[in-house]
């Protein structure tokens, strides 16, 4: 093997210390935040729209866009529940935004995405298309309605 020379060394050093500090950056953040969005293997069972109920405070949503609206276009869950959302849609590229939760994905056919979203606040959460997606478009929206339990 030929003798590397110093400076060589160096700038390998150096190249392994900044992946090492990337990938230890990546898995930090997962680790600390378990609501990163995540692409999911596609299964034909996340084109049926449903909502389901794990536990009093745990829900999952399955949410299928099409032209042009979201379904369940009216997901109920009450306060301080924890929803994993798996979005996918049924043509063409859609989004799914709900801009108080900093919820930006894309609904696209043969892929899911899915996200952890936590509700500690009642009230109407709007769902809306913010991918173009055809003359219905502006019109495409959905909600999630946090219902306080106690306050009736
Ligand atoms: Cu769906 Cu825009």
């Amino acid at each position: 093997m030929a003798t590397m020379d110093p400076s060589e060394k160096k700038i390998l050093l150096i190249t392994g210390a900044v992946l090492s500090l990337f990938i230890f950056s990546i898995l930090y953040a997962r680790g600390k935040n378990n609501d990163l969005p995540e692409c999911l293997p596609f299964d034909k069972a996340y084109l049926d729209p449903k909502v389901k109920k794990l536990d009093e405070k745990t829900y999952q949503v399955f949410a299928v866009a099409q032209m042009w609206q979201f379904q369940p276009s009216e997901i109920y869950i009450p306060l301080g529940s924890d929803v994993d959302f798996f979005i996918t849609s049924k043509d063409v590229v859609h989004g799914f935004n709900i801009s108080e939760k900093n919820v930006n994905l894309t609904a696209v056919y043969g892929n899911i995405n899915k996200t952890t979203v936590h509700f500690d606040k009642p009230g109407v959460y709007n769902i809306t298309c913010h991918e173009y997606c055809g003359v219905g478009h502006q019109a495409m929206q959905a909600q999630v309605i946090v219902n306080d339990p106690s306050f009736k």
